[in-house]
């Protein structure tokens, strides 16, 4: 079985993306496509702008220009709220509010943002706990779960919305090296179901396997993009080679 019920995908298209904080041209013509149903993994040095891309495909940032496009669409003009139902995104740091219960960090969302019933958001919450492994843990506050878990439960936060693309930020960086495993597992099974994910990570075993396409970003830009073998294989630019040299 797979983390999600149902597949309502869509491709993703980052169209020469530029931002400045300040500046600092932070990206400076990033481009990505990402197919219906595909995972892309993003790599590349520290503050190369992968968080950033990340922030502008759900309008947490406004590009300075460039587009993006969800099923071909730009989503520029659409109104950030409603967005961000159709785009899941889960963070290093699982953003958990810490005095709700693991369940009611899962419902508040569906009663604000899909306007819910509490009896409809409950039943929902439950169900994607669940499908992540942690119907057991519905009424723990997140203090009292492992970091693994907690991941998974800001996992579930952001399916139980029904997004049509996830976007990940490094989602196993903060954790203990054990519980890495448990979620990648989900992630992998996400991208199995069908989900359109962008999956910000360091974790390259985890881009060979899983990924569609891995993205390599430099400077503000995707330098390289391929299939993973391709990418770890037979990599063109010099600056990549430079930079799997560093951390394969
Ligand atoms: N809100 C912000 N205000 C000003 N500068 C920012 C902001 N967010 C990011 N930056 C700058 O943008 C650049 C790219 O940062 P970003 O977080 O996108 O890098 P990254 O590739 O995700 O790095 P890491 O692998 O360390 O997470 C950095 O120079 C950073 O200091
Ligand atoms: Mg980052």
């Amino acid at each position: 079985m797979t983390a999600t019920a149902t597949t309502t995908s869509v491709s993703l298209g980052v169209r020469d993306v530029h931002l400045a904080f300040g500046a600092n041209r932070v990206l400076r013509g990033a481009d990505l496509d990402v197919a219906f149903g595909a995972t892309a993994c993003v790599i590349g040095p520290s503050g190369s702008g992968k968080s950033t891309l990340l922030r502008t495909i759900n309008r947490l940032i406004e590009p300075d220009s460039g587009d993006v496009l969800l099923d071909g669409r730009s989503v520029l003009r659409d109104d950030p709220d409603a967005l961000r139902q159709r785009i899941g995104m889960v963070f290093q740091q699982f953003n958990l509010f810490p005095h709700m219960s693991v369940l009611r960090n899962i419902t508040l969302a569906l009663r604000k943002l899909k306007k819910l019933s509490e009896d409809e958001a409950v039943q929902l919450a439950r169900a994607q706990l669940d499908l992540v492994g942690l119907a057991a843990k519905a009424d723990s506050r997140p203090a009292h779960l492992s970091g693994g878990q907690q991941q998974r439960v800001a996992i579930a936060r952001a399916l139980a919305l029904q997004p049509q693309i996830m976007l990940f930020d490094e989602a196993t960086s903060a954790l203990d090296p054990e519980l890495v495993k448990g979620v990648l597992a989900l992630m992998a099974d996400l991208s199995a179901g069908g989900m359109t994910m962008v999956v910000v990570t360091h974790e390259m075993g985890f881009a060979r396997s899983v990924a569609d396409t891995v993205a390599f970003m430099d400077h503000g830009v995707v330098l390289e993009a391929g299939e993973p073998a391709a990418i770890f294989e037979a990599p063109e630019h010099p600056r990549l080679r430079r930079f799997l040299s560093q951390v394969l």
